[in-house]
């Protein structure tokens, strides 16, 4: 029996000649044609732009920010020898990106998808998360239609997988996960040139998955760790997002914050920057309900945008320990 074809319609011809656009519906964004040296690319896709923004608006992951470099660099000169007919391959990117939940998985992956698309590596790059409930069905039937619905919203862009490894469920031998792990294996070989698909999660849980699916793992070109966050960046995180939301830390505040992580990151269910942002928004409720019970009080501007020690003491976390 021969594999059943998964090519998915409206999508760019599984083709291998990559100087000719003109098979995707989309014309290929690609203005690094002509060039001949790495300044010409750079100035051509705009690259250097999203990762100068990469590396100012996240704190930390140094480890994944040189991964992300490495790889633009790769992008680069990959596009160089397309330029003088050395490669006609489209390169692999799929990509593995490991970590505990809230160290910034889904905001690289957003990056990594503008990366591709101002290098031409993608038509739209545009970001598809998705889920196992997104891919499988219930029932018989259900899960072929539904993964290739999401591989088509995907083409074009990036298809981001969260916790990928339910996809596969070895204990229930009829699982329909299977089904969808071999769908997105075709397309991932097949259509390469327009989908780069990336699969995030635990790191162990990953392992695992891919010590029993050899050829998922054999396709993914990249693995990236996301470290958890040391307090310190948590804090540098929880300053910047007040920034951003025209607040900031009053007298003592922020001292009363570190100490909040301290205690916090002991606790089940912490979950690094994520957590950081759900305590700001408890922070701000607190502030909210403060100065709503002092009514005749006129509010300026220092009131309304400042997190005060108390707003940040009144935490369930304080009383707990
Ligand atoms: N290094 C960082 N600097 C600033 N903000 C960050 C950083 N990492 C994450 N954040 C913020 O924390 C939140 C969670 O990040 P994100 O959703 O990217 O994490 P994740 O690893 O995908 O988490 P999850 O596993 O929970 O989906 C986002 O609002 C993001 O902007
Ligand atoms: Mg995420």
């Amino acid at each position: 029996m021969s594999a059943p074809s998964y090519a998915i319609p409206g999508s760019a011809a599984p083709v291998a000649d990559r100087r000719t656009p003109g098979a995707a519906d989309e014309p290929r964004e690609d203005r690094t044609a002509g060039a001949r040296s790495v300044a010409e690319v750079l100035e051509g896709s705009q690259v250097e732009s999203v990762l100068q923004e990469l590396d100012r608006d996240l704190i930390g992951l140094v480890p994944v920010k040189a991964r992300i470099h490495d790889i633009a660099a790769l992008l680069v000169i990959d596009k160089l020898r397309v330029n003088l007919g050395l490669t006609s391959q489209a390169p692999s990117l799929h990509m593995c990106f490991s970590g505990n939940p809230g160290t910034g998985k889904t905001t690289v992956a957003n990056r990594m998808a503008q990366i591709l698309h101002r290098l031409g590596f993608v038509r739209k790059g545009h970001l598809v998360s998705v889920t196992r409930d997104d891919l499988v069905g219930q029932y018989i039937g259900h899960t072929a239609p539904k993964t290739k619905e999401v591989l088509k919203r995907a083409m074009g862009g990036v298809l981001f997988i969260d916790e990928a490894y339910y996809l596969y469920r070895p204990e229930n031998e009829r699982d329909y996960g299977q089904e969808a792990i071999e769908i997105l294996l075709q397309v991932m070989e097949n259509q390469r040139d327009d989908l780069v698909v990336i699969l995030a999660g635990y790191k162990d849980r990953m392992d695992t998955f891919f010590q029993s699916n050899p050829g998922m793992s054999s396709r993914i070109a990249h693995h990236l760790d996301f470290p958890d966050y040391a307090v310190d960046e948590l804090l540098h995180i929880a300053d910047l997002t007040l920034a951003t939301q025209n607040y900031r830390f009053g007298a003592g505040a922020k001292e009363a914050f570190q100490q909040y992580l301290g205690l916090r990151v002991q606790q089940p269910h912490f979950a690094n920057a994520r957590s950081v942002r759900n305590a700001l928004d408890r922070a701000r409720l607190r502030q909210a309900s403060r100065l709503f019970a002092d009514r005749q009080r006129v509010l300026n501007a220092d009131d309304l945008t400042t997190i005060e020690v108390a707003d940040i003491r009144g935490s369930r976390v304080f009383q707990k320990s």
